[in-house]
């Protein structure tokens, strides 16, 4: 899937700031390896680097467009382009970083203790935070077009569906960490007037686009549109109001 650094970074604000607040959590004095696990256009890792000057920090993320974009902001960190699914460190791991990014990824009950094991055995941190939303219209809307209506079967597969599991499951994955978990929401005004569509289209819909022809693609904006306006109306002035919630959770050990 092509993802487009220009549309997410559009909302770098409101995407970065979960992943500040999640970066004010880690304690670690002396990382020797920061690994940034689906580090998007590098805005994030390139504050993991700030915190952290003498760290190695190693960016990871599938995408070639976002590690292109990451390479030119930020040529004095390493950019890798690779599935984390497939992807291991070459030596421990101090500081784990992912941000907005697991949720892209399969069989967290495998993939939540293999992350585990990569950590330094005495010190190693994992912070991760994922959004939980799946329940809300900026996540049921295009999924109940999708099962709804005829749509080609690449298309209603594209969408991501709910892979959150407990939060206890992730506690006793992290395990034996200790781990502290939160969640927050976050009531972010967006710029109308098609403000959550515009929102949406940077992460979760980019995948279901990609997957539509230019006729489908039209039709099925056409509906999600609307049925996002009437979901999340708009002030006098434009604004709408997006809450958006995310889990968090920082595992040291
Ligand atoms: C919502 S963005 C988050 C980017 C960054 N962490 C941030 O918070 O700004 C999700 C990122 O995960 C990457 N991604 C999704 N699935 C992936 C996978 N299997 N392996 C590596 N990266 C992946 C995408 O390319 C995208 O850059």
């Amino acid at each position: 899937m092509a993802w487009d650094p220009g549309q997410y970074l559009r909302f770098a604000d409101h995407r970065a700031r979960p992943g500040v607040e999640l970066m004010a959590r880690i304690q670690h004095d002396e990382p020797e390896l920061v690994v940034d696990l689906g580090c998007g256009p590098g805005n994030l890792t390139a504050l993991l680097a700030e915190r952290w000057p003498r760290a190695r920090v190693v960016g990871v993320d599938s995408s070639v467009e976002m590690i292109e974009a990451a390479r030119r902001d930020h040529p004095g960190i390493e950019w890798v382009v690779a599935d984390i699914a497939s992807w291991e460190p070459d030596q421990p791991v101090d500081v784990l970083y992912s941000n907005a990014t697991l949720h892209w990824l399969d069989d967290h009950p495998r993939l939540v203790p293999l992350i585990r094991s990569w950590l330094r055995p005495s010190g190693g941190t994992a912070a991760i935070q994922m959004p939980d939303n799946w329940w809300a219209p900026t996540h049921r809307v295009p999924a109940d077009i999708l099962d709804e209506g005829t749509w080609p079967q690449k298309a209603v597969e594209a969408l991501m569906r709910d892979r959150l599991s407990a939060p206890e499951n992730y506690r006793r994955w992290l395990q034996p960490a200790s781990v502290d978990q939160w969640r927050t929401t976050y009531y972010q005004e967006l710029p109308g007037p098609d403000a959550v569509w515009n929102w949406v289209t940077g992460s979760l819909l980019r995948p279901v686009l990609t997957a539509l022809g230019d006729e489908d693609r039209n039709r099925f904006a056409a509906d999600c549109r609307q049925r996002y306006a009437e979901a999340y109306p708009h002030d006098a002035d434009g604004t709408v109001l997006l809450p958006f919630s995310r889990l968090f959770m920082v595992a040291a050990g």
